[in-house]
């Protein structure tokens, strides 16, 4: 917000999730949109996925809303309350940002796997030709898979405790990525030079690694997509078995720019 005041001009993007305590995107994009100079706040709104429905169709008539974010558990709800879906969104079959169009309508996009493959490349680490194993195909971990075959991976592996929906979606990514060899696969990272975690394992103390650390390669890029604690189990692991290791944020922070770009945030509200 400008002049660090709320005013009837400000425009509204909120931030959908159940619970929202351990929610990092308000405060993120608020002081990113400070220093942007918009006149734009983020708040954080805890919905269960029962009041979901109706909470998304009050959200239409919610005139200054210039957006909606969306995590967990609703991602891959959200999508079935939304008009539209653009880019590999549809695909992904996860939303994770909602513009308000004048209208009412609702257009919704996924910023989730790009902002990863923008975390990783301004960390100095390229996708493009490692052998790759992803641990999760929740919303997160579905647009991280679209993403990264797009980016040109060598090859993706992918596990999941439920099996059957690594299976899934490794058959949808090659559907669309063809010249990308995609397998599920157990979580074992021997021969990766990139092991992904978008699980929550991690979160909290005593879960469980997601991968078996044991045989990460040395060198291997190991990216954990958890933001709290900024440090997991896995990551510590990782770098005691000399891997580079890559956190959360970035993928959340390269994130604003997507989301300044696709709510219009630059340019002035209609409302007004
Ligand atoms: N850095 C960022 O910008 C960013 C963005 C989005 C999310 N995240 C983080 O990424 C994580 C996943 O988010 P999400 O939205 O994708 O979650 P989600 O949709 O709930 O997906 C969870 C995934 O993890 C697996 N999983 C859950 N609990 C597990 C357990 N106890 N043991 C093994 N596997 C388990 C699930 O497997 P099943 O299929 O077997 O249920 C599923 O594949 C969260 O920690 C979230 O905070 C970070």
């Amino acid at each position: 917000v400008i002049g660090g005041e709320i005013t009837g001009h400000t425009r509204i993007y909120a931030h959908l999730a159940h619970p929202t305590a351990h929610v990092r995107t308000p405060q993120t994009f608020n002081r990113g949109f400070t220093k942007r100079g918009l006149d734009a706040v983020a708040v954080s709104i805890d919905v269960t996925p029962e009041d979901l429905p109706e909470l998304m169709r009050g959200l239409r008539c919610w005139r200054n809303l210039a957006g909606i974010g969306v995590t967990m558990p609703h991602k891959e709800t959200i999508a079935a309350h939304v008009d539209v879906v653009e880019g590999l969104g549809a695909a992904i079959g996860a939303v994770n940002l909602i513009r308000r169009e004048a209208d009412g309508s609702l257009t919704g996009c996924n910023t989730d796997g790009a902002g990863f493959i923008a975390g990783m490349r301004e960390n100095g680490y390229e996708p493009a030709g490692r052998h790759t194993l992803l641990a999760g195909v929740g919303g997160a971990g579905r647009a991280i898979a679209f993403h990264l075959a797009e980016a040109g991976v060598a090859s993706l592996r992918i596990s999941n405790r439920t099996f059957a929906r690594a299976e899934a979606l490794a058959r949808e990514v090659a559907r669309v990525f063809p010249a990308v060899p995609v397998s599920a696969a157990p979580p074992d990272p021997a021969g990766c030079d990139l092991v992904v975690n978008s699980t929550p394992l991690g979160m909290h103390p005593g879960d469980p690694l997601p991968v078996d650390a044991d045989r990460l390669e040395p060198g291997a890029v190991v990216a954990d997509i958890i933001m709290a604690p900024p440090v997991t189990a896995l990551m510590e692991a990782a770098a005691a078995r000399g891997c580079h290791v890559h956190p959360g944020l970035p993928m959340l922070t390269t994130q604003l720019g997507a989301v300044v770009e696709f709510l219009h945030l630059e340019e002035a509200p209609a409302h007004v």
